[in-house]
């Protein structure tokens, strides 16, 4: 596969045909994935295979009251759980109700979760993390950037297997209840859970913004870049 159309068409694969995937497939994508870079190459993941049904069932039941909440901070016109968010906008967007996200949460990955093909469990070691704005006053970003490639190079390397697969993140709204499921201590986090099979349907064109909307010459407020039209 072409690595530049490979970046630009790996989109979210939430629906899996019943072809189960080999574990020799998974670990090929495990074995190509670990290259992928961290903070000074710490490779702070660790990853659980989750196989046995029952764990299956409890992380599907576990991934449905955020997913809910997800929907219903969205349709309110809220960017769910934004470390800038104001609580009390969020506290009131559910408080007016979650029944149609209810409704949309009862289908999908959301009540499907346990029937994907590889349901894989990535956690972070914050011993080995070096989260280098730690001590700056505002929300911490920089030490899962030392985890979410490797996440990333699944995905892809997924791709080169005909897989498709989705990272997801709901569940780390229940981290306490998936770290005693698996078997997780401290300092373990959990940093997603990431679904891969067979996709139902093939790749379709990705929506993105054009670089120029985001990008801009030597300052926030400088002349976009590329000059000229946006992509
Ligand atoms: C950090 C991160 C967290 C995400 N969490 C979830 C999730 O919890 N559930 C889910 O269905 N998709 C999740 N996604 C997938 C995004 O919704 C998806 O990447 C985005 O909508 C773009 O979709 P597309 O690539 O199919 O166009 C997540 C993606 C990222 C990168």
């Amino acid at each position: 596969m072409d690595l530049i159309d490979t970046l630009r068409s790996t989109g979210s694969v939430r629906d899996f045909t019943d072809e189960p995937v080999d574990d020799a497939v998974l670990a090929r994508v495990l074995d190509t994935a670990r290259f992928a870079p961290s903070g000074a190459n710490a490779q702070a993941w660790r990853l659980v295979v989750v196989k046995d049904p029952v764990l299956r069932g409890a992380l599907r039941d576990l991934y449905r009251r955020p997913w809910v909440e997800y929907l219903t901070l969205t349709a309110a016109g809220l960017r769910p759980w934004s470390p800038v968010n104001d609580p009390a906008a969020e506290a009131a967007a559910l408080a007016a109700g979650t029944a149609q996200a209810e409704e949309a949460a009862a289908a999908g990955l959301a009540a499907h979760l346990d029937e994907v093909p590889v349901l894989l469990a990535l956690f972070a070691d914050l011993s080995q993390l070096a989260a280098v704005d730690r001590d700056l006053d505002r929300y911490s970003l920089a030490g899962g950037a030392s985890v979410y490639p490797f996440a990333w190079s699944i995905l892809l390397a997924a791709r080169a297997e005909g897989l498709g697969g989705v990272l997801t993140t709901m569940l780390i709204r229940k981290e306490d209840e998936v770290k005693r499921l698996l078997g997780a201590e401290d300092p373990l986090v959990l940093a997603a859970v990431i679904a891969l099979g067979h996709p139902v349907r093939q790749v379709r064109r990705l929506t993105r913004q054009p670089v120029a909307s985001f990008a801009t010459v030597d300052r926030l407020d400088g002349a976009p870049f590329p000059a000229g039209n946006a992509d």
